[in-house]
């Protein structure tokens, strides 16, 4: 089988999925959190060596406050118990989006476990906070543009690969496949650049139902595509 080396996951449907059991929203979050270390450890028996969640998003902030709260303070503690996981499972852990908005006390634990868990060579697991592709893009030219002004950077040194080495996912390679669960087949401002080419695969699967099993059946599904990147292959060639 043809295992992607990168997934990126759209977890959705956290509310729904607790609507449907007559649960308040912030229990769906509260499960889904719980699900995110089984299949992070089923990704790495499966070979995957990137796996990159969309936690909270740019435009999360609209919901009502008490979510929005509820979301922060899950997303605080499960980063916090972090450390330990990442240690156990040789796990190394980085957190992408505009942290600068978050609490000064979670910016100072995500930069702790990410400089702590640096040297591990497991899986490589991002997890997407206050994260927007376009917002991403937007800090990244301003970044850009900076260095420019410095010179520090000339004009014509700009090219794809040196503005993805200003992106927050520099360093991690383009997801191969995306996984988007609970059936929206949407994008919702998710690394727009780093998808270019990466297949994409939706199920109807709320998060918190999605296991190893779904993700099996994800990965399966991948391995019969038939990726090309524009061209053609050497059998479509001579024919
Ligand atoms: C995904 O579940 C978690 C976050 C966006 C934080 P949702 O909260 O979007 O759940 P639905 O889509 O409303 O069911
Ligand atoms: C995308 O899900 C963001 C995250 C999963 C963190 P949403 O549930 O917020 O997306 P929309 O609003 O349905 O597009
Ligand atoms: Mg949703």
């Amino acid at each position: 089988m043809n295992i992607p080396n990168h997934v990126a996951i759209i977890l959705d449907g956290n509310g729904r999925w607790a609507k449907s059991k007559g649960m308040p929203r912030n229990y769906g979050h509260t499960m889904g959190a719980k699900n995110v270390e089984g299949v992070c450890r089923a990704a790495y028996d499966l070979g995957i060596r990137y796996l990159t969640f969309y936690a909270f998003s740019t435009e999360n902030w609209n919901r009502p406050r008490a979510e929005v709260e509820a979301i922060m303070n899950l997303l605080e503690s499960y980063l916090k118990n972090c450390q330990k996981i990442a240690k156990k499972n040789n796990m190394r852990v980085r957190v992408i989006g505009d942290l600068s908005h978050l609490d000064s006390k979670f910016q100072e634990n995500i930069k702790a476990l990410e400089e702590s868990s640096a040297a591990y060579d497991g899986l490589c697991l991002t997890i997407a906070i206050n994260y927007g592709s376009r917002d991403e893009m937007v800090r990244a030219m301003k970044k850009m543009t900076k260095d420019c002004m410095a010179g520090e950077l000339g004009v014509e040194e700009i090219n794809e690969e040196k503005f993805a080495s200003y992106l927050d996912t520099a360093g991690i390679p383009d997801p191969d496949l995306l996984i988007r669960t609970s059936g929206e087949q949407r994008l919702s401002n998710y690394l727009l650049w780093q998808l270019a080419y990466s297949e994409f695969y939706f199920t109807d699967t709320p998060w918190p139902d999605f296991h190893e099993e779904e993700l099996k059946k994800a990965v399966e599904a991948y391995s019969a595509r038939d990726r090309r990147y524009g061209g053609l292959k050497e059998e479509e060639i001579h024919v």
